[in-house]
């Protein structure tokens, strides 16, 4: 099978096209999608039509599917969970409830977060609606040696609900007294590339373990800032069919709920079991 690769920026993301995932890849396409996506951090698979299990199963190919109940699920198949534009927030103002809205990455609450996520465009709306990364091994590579130096060992608490952010838990007190909490450095080795990279989450980042608050709380804000700026982003503007996978341990994302009132927008996604960060 003959794969077409685009580079999608000069620093990440890269889409292929030639390739109908309702079929296995032969081996070799299925090891140079993992290269493409290991080499541009995000991956973007064009032109699918795909139904749920036939999604769950071309993504179980990267890794195992993980469930998770706190989003809904496609009826046909409980991995495959949905984010739609119809999404309402029933605990607030009932309006449209975005997902992911501010930078994260997924899941770091947990002691091994998922490694990878896959978002597929099902509809998408004529406009907007794009999802922003960011390339956290380059954000990492642009700090002053002095800074990496001195944050290279460092280990950060990662809570469901951290104290730092004032987003609305869409958990009930009990579902939340359940979720873990997990100490992670926050510099982390890829496990399959060797590369270094900050592993920031401002949505979940307590604090820096050992600093005092105020220093924690400073130097978090600080790195979050030096993150986010614009050289290390790539924003993906979404065709209808595309599947992009992006590698939860070298990038955060984003949604956009930029897009015209009465347009729909629905992904169906999948997330893969990871290790525990080192
Ligand atoms: C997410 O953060 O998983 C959702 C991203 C998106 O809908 O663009």
């Amino acid at each position: 099978m003959t794969l077409h690769c685009e580079k999608l920026s000069s620093h990440m993301a890269a889409a292929v096209d030639g390739i109908d995932l309702n079929r296995p890849a032969d081996p070799e396409t299925q090891s140079e999608l993992l290269k493409t996506l290991h080499d541009n951090l995000v991956l973007c698979i064009r032109g699918q039509t795909l139904a749920p299990v036939a999604f769950r199963d071309a993504m179980a190919r990267f890794g195992t599917p993980m469930r998770r109940v706190q989003l809904a699920q496609t009826p046909e198949c409980a991995d495959v969970n949905i984010i739609s534009s119809e999404d309402r927030d029933v605990q607030g103002d009932g309006k449209r409830l975005v997902n992911g809205a501010s930078w994260h990455t997924d899941d770091s609450f947990m002691r091994e977060p998922c490694s990878l996520t896959m978002l597929y465009g099902v509809v998408v709306p004529s406009t907007g609606g794009d999802t922003q990364f960011i390339n956290m091994y380059a954000a990492y590579e642009a700090l002053p040696a002095e800074t990496r130096a001195r944050i290279d060992d460092m280990k950060v608490l990662h809570k469901y609900k951290s104290s730092r952010t004032n987003r609305v838990a869409v958990l009930s007190p009990e579902e939340m007294a359940n979720m873990p909490a997990a100490t992670h450095p926050l510099v982390r080795t890829h496990p399959e590339t060797g590369r270094k990279a900050l592993y920031l989450n401002p949505n979940r980042m307590e604090e820096i373990v050992g600093l005092p608050r105020a220093e924690s709380d400073q130097l978090i804000d600080e790195l979050v800032a030096h993150a986010i700026q614009p050289q290390f982003q790539y924003r993906h503007t979404w065709r209808q069919g595309d599947i992009v996978i992006w590698d939860n341990r070298c990038t955060m994302h984003k949604a956009n709920a930029d897009y015209p009132d009465g347009e729909r927008r629905l992904m169906h996604r999948v997330i893969v079991a990871g290790t525990k960060p080192f």
